[in-house]
Parts: C-alpha cells; sequence; structure tokens
C-alpha cells in the first residue's frame, strides 16, 4: 500500500465549519524535529518544506499546527508559511491556543483569558494570515472552559477567527462550550486501545454534527514520542493481510470509526507521508475491526 497515485481524497470528504476537507489531513508537530518539542535536534529544513508540499500535492487540505510547535531552529508555522503561501483555496489550517513555550521553549502557564488574543495574533502573524480558518481551545484539565471560550468567541466576532474547535475535552466541556459559541472540531487522543470513554466522545461529536480529530493516532496509547518498535500482533496481523503498514492499519481504523473521523498524521518522513495518505483507501473489514478492538 504505498502506491504513490493514492491521493488523500480516497478517504472522502467532511465540511469542516464552511470547507469542505479531505479526511486525510497532515499535523503539522513532527516538522521541527525529530521528537515532539524536540530541544536538541532541529530538523532539516528543505526535508520538512519538502513533506508540506508533497502532503498538498497529494490533496491534503487540512493541515493541524500550533504556535509552540517549534524547535530552536524550525516552526512549524514558519515552515507551512514558506513551503505553501500564497496558500491554495482549499486549504484549512487548524491552529491551537491555550498552552504557550518561552523564546527558549520552556512551557509556560496556560494562557489565561485575555492572553488568547496574542496567542491568535502569533499565529497569524507567523502564518502570514489576517484570520485563521479554525482555532481549538487546547484545554488543561477539567476546569471550566467558559472564560476561554468566550474570549476566543469574541475573536471570532471581531473577525480573527473563522471557526472555533476545542481539544483534550471532556464531554462535560464540550457540553459547556457549545452553549457558548458554535463548535465545529474536537481534537482529543485517540486510536486503537482508546478508553471507553474516548469511544463515547467520539461517538456525541458524530451525533452533533462535530469532526472528530484524533492526535496520537499512530503512536497509540503510551508511545506519544513517536512509533514502536513493534506493534500489537493483532495489528501486524491485519497490516499483513493488506500488505500494509502498522500505522497505515492504525489510520484506517480510526477513519472508519466514523465519517466524521478526520485523521491529522504527524510526520517529518516524505515516505511515511506517503504511507499515511494512501492508508485512505485502505478498507478494514467488519471482523477486522472488531479484532482491533478486542486486541485493544
Ligand atoms: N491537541 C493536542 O494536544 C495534540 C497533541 C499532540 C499532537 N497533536 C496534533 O496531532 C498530530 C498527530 O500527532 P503526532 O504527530 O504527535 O502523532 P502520530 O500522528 O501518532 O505520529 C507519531 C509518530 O509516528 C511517526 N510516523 C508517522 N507516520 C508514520 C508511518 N507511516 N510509519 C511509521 N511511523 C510513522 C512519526 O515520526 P516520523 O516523523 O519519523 O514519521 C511520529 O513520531 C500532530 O502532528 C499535531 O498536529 C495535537
Amino acid at each position: 500500500m504505498t502506491a504513490e497515485t493514492i491521493t488523500a481524497a480516497a478517504a472522502g470528504t467532511w465540511t469542516l465549519g464552511d470547507r469542505t476537507v479531505n479526511r486525510l489531513g497532515f499535523g503539522a508537530l513532527r516538522l521541527t524535529g525529530s521528537a515532539a518539542f524536540d530541544l536538541g535536534t532541529p530538523s532539516d529544513r528543505d526535508r520538512s518544506i519538502r513533506v508540506l508540499r508533497r502532503a498538498v500535492e497529494l490533496g491534503v487540505n487540512h493541515i493541524d499546527t500550533a504556535a509552540f510547535y517549534f524547535s530552536p531552529l524550525r516552526s512549524a508555522n514558519e515552515l507551512i508559511n514558506s513551503a505553501l503561501a500564497p496558500y491554495p483555496d482549499d486549504l484549512v489550517i487548524v491552529t491551537k491556543v491555550g498552552p504557550g513555550r518561552d523564546a527558549s521553549g520552556t512551557w509556560l502557564p496556560w494562557a489565561t483569558p485575555e492572553q488568547l488574543r496574542g496567542q491568535v495574533e502569533e499565529n497569524l502573524r507567523q502564518l502570514g494570515r489576517d484570520h485563521l480558518d479554525v482555532v481549538n481551545l487546547r484545554m488543561y484539565g477539567k476546569g471550566s472552559p467558559a472564560e476561554h471560550f468566550g474570549a476566543l468567541a469574541e475573536l471570532r466576532a471581531a473577525g480573527l477567527i473563522r471557526h472555533l474547535g476545542i481539544s483534550a475535552v471532556s464531554a462535560g466541556q464540550l457540553a459547556e462550550v457549545r452553549a457558548i459559541a458554535p463548535v465545529v472540531c474536537v481534537q482529543n487522543r485517540y486510536g486503537v486501545g482508546a478508553p471507553p470513554r474516548a469511544h463515547e466522545l467520539l461517538r456525541t461529536c458524530g451525533e452533533l454534527g462535530i469532526a472528530f480529530v484524533p492526535y496520537f493516532a499512530i503512536a497509540g496509547e503510551g508511545a506519544e514520542r513517536g512509533t514502536r518498535d513493534t506493534d500489537h500482533a493483532e495489528v501486524l496481523a491485519v497490516a499483513r493481510a493488506h500488505g500494509a503498514t502498522a500505522a497505515q492499519v492504525r489510520l484506517a481504523w480510526t477513519l472508519q470509526r466514523g465519517p466524521h473521523v478526520l485523521a491529522i498524521p504527524g510526520t517529518g518522513n516524505p515516505d511515511h507521508l506517503v504511507e499515511n495518505v494512501a492508508a485512505g483507501a485502505l478498507r478494514l473489514s467488519p471482523e477486522e475491526l472488531a479484532r482491533l478492538e478486542s486486541a485493544a
């Protein structure tokens, strides 16, 4: 399953806010270094630019990023800007606010509602835009998101943001923010092996017409710094049956959880990119889906 002719359209489409995107998208976290938030090994700039351009050539029109995705010499937003501007009309760039890092990369306390405007403006400057397509409020913990989401709703009303989403959210928090402003996507950790409450939230989003956008879908549970050397026997068996890789099976499994699920696999590797896009054409049988679920 490495045919370079397979494009992101093979995964089907979803309307995110007012824009149609292919369900197979791209996550920018891994473009800046060899591991997430890497402070030691900046990526090869040309390679990252190549990955972004190739993604768009392969039909990717949904990219997830953040201003706090940077290593000492690379910024995901700057790479996106340099590689893709002037942006294709159909490209939807989703960013997230809440977390922040100082110039040395040290994590700052979660933003106050008043600080969110500055974070939105930072994304606008880095991406070279005058509005952001979608902004996710990245939650921390169980507190109420109301004040933060209210602040983002004001920025939306002011025209800086077109649509709002929320990330790392519970069902209760989602209900709370939906009463403040429309929510077009939920970005939560999800993949093979996800706990029952994660499945439940995915289903709720489907019922509400909200996109569910899993992160760490390839890394899976307990492997957030990258892929494992060996995968679960069930994942490998399904992969073998399709002549696919474990990463492709994991992505296909998430996409088959519902038409509202959008994949954003992260990679800085051009070969992995092609492989991930091709996963949008992989269809697992009901038996295989059940097998993967029980393996978890
Ligand atoms: N909202 C949040 O809190 C949050 C948290 C984390 C991530 N995110 C977003 O979600 C996106 C996805 O998360 P992620 O990138 O951390 O995890 P992921 O998509 O699960 O990818 C994890 C690792 O898998 C490797 N990989 C990718 N494709 C592969 C393939 N075909 N075969 C083998 N290995 C492969 C990548 O390394 P290589 O570079 O070596 O391919 C990467 O290190 C991120 O890029 C980011 O945009 C959001």
